[in-house]
């Protein structure tokens, strides 16, 4: 590894970035950080309803890349797409042509919007996790730049903090009403651990994910199906979610968190048929992780792959945000032997699931969706084995020749 150096030894990078960044700004860069995508073991429609989720951060990760500069211009160069933007401080607008951009640009404005002193960059930005797949790619661009943005300017956040800006800004300012799931355990994840998240109080904790041991692995299935109306279709779930949560509340629950299937019965006749399926999903979804927690205590990997395929039912007839590529997953993992559950993963709507499954039959089951998808005229499917990584990081550049 010549020329950077990194705390951390679980990412590591050659020269050939460094010598992209001096080519393009004609300086070294100063700092380096880097944050997770994820998988989500289980608990889907959930954060934003103050549930609980059981997300684990990846080892594919996004990277920023940044250097001060003495003026108020801020000039990102996307090395995947080989495309930049430019922008000064004092006009921070969403960009209607770079999608990437706007999860930038997003940080400076939420950085601007708490009082922070801003000041003109060179930044470089590259990942790996693959872009509107349901891995949470938005989630890993938004903490490196905030991470390597407080670096540079030497703003001091709590982490929490941190990730509550990052979705801030996809709130705010890009527009989606996530959750905090995502910038969560991008900014919390831990090497080998699912992290179960109260997000109503946000209390925490880890549990080991003894996957290796059992001989079992975690496989994404991405469908390659990217459907632009995600997000608006994502943001009516979550109202109407909160239109159904409404009715609850008047029948004595205090939240999603302590309702249950027999108070939602109770109020049927007081809500229409879709808030009350998306109820259903919530109440059920969060019965679910707690269970999962549970077996995941136990080393159960039989239950806990059950749990997933119910998961992944309630998100197909509940809460609707299934399509038929990922039934596909689900379909034929019910019925293959190695395999211990499937599910979609993220908002649904297109992007991945993630399988349960036994190591030695892994081929096999790839193969089969293969077949399968082709069968039905389904895009081809693109898998990748997860490994369970760290949290995000930064570091100052230590560049070859000392400048
Ligand atoms: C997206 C959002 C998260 C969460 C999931 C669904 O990934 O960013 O906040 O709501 O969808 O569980």
């Amino acid at each position: 590894m010549d020329g950077i150096s990194l705390e951390c030894t679980y990412f590591s990078m050659d020269g050939l970035k460094e010598r992209t960044f001096r080519q393009i700004f004609h300086s070294p860069p100063e700092i380096l950080s880097s944050a997770p995508g994820r998988i989500n073991i289980i608990g889907e429609h959930t954060d934003y309803n103050n549930g609980f989720v059981l997300p684990a951060a990846i080892h594919l990760r996004t990277c920023f890349l940044a250097a001060a500069r003495p003026d108020n211009e801020v000039r990102i160069w996307a090395d995947d797409f080989s495309e930049e933007e430019t922008f000064p401080l004092e006009a921070i607008a969403p960009s209607e042509k770079r999608r990437w951009a706007n999860y930038v640009k997003g940080i400076f404005w939420v950085l601007k919007q708490e009082g922070h002193r801003l000041r003109g960059i060179n930044a470089m930005v590259w990942g790996e996790v693959p872009l509107e797949s349901g891995l949470s790619s938005s989630a890993a661009l938004e903490v490196s730049v905030i991470m390597g943005l407080c670096a540079l300017w030497d703003i001091d956040l709590p982490a929490l903090q941190l990730a509550r800006l990052a979705q801030r800004a996809e709130n705010e300012f890009v527009g989606v009403k996530c959750g905090l799931m995502d910038q969560f355990i991008s900014v919390f994840g831990r090497k080998d651990s699912a992290l179960f998240l109260d997000c109503e109080t946000l209390d925490y904790a880890y549990h080991p994910l003894n996957l290796e041991r059992a001989g079992l692995g975690i496989l994404v299935h991405d469908t390659k199906v990217r459907r632009k109306l995600a997000s608006s279709e994502y943001n009516k779930r979550r109202e109407e979610a909160s239109r159904a949560l409404e009715v609850l509340k008047a029948k004595g629950a205090r939240s999603y968190k302590d309702a249950t299937t027999a108070l939602l019965q109770s109020a049927r006749e007081m809500m229409e048929a879709v808030p009350y399926k998306r109820a259903r999903h919530v109440i059920t979804e969060n019965a679910r992780v707690r269970r999962a927690v549970e077996a995941l205590q136990k080393d159960d990997f039989g239950s806990l792959g059950a749990l997933l395929f119910q998961s992944h039912e309630s998100l197909r007839d509940d809460y609707e945000v299934s399509c038929p590529e990922l039934d596909l997953l689900y379909d034929v993992g019910k019925g293959f032997p190695g395999c211990l559950g499937a599910r979609l993963v993220g908002a649904g709507f297109g992007g991945s699931g993630i399988a349960l499954l036994e190591k030695r039959a892994g081929g096999e089951f790839r193969k089969r969706l293969l077949v399968e998808a082709e069968k039905r005229g389904f895009p081809r499917p693109e898998f990748h084995e997860v490994a369970i990584g760290q949290g995000a990081a930064v570091s100052k550049v230590n560049t070859s020749d000392g400048s």
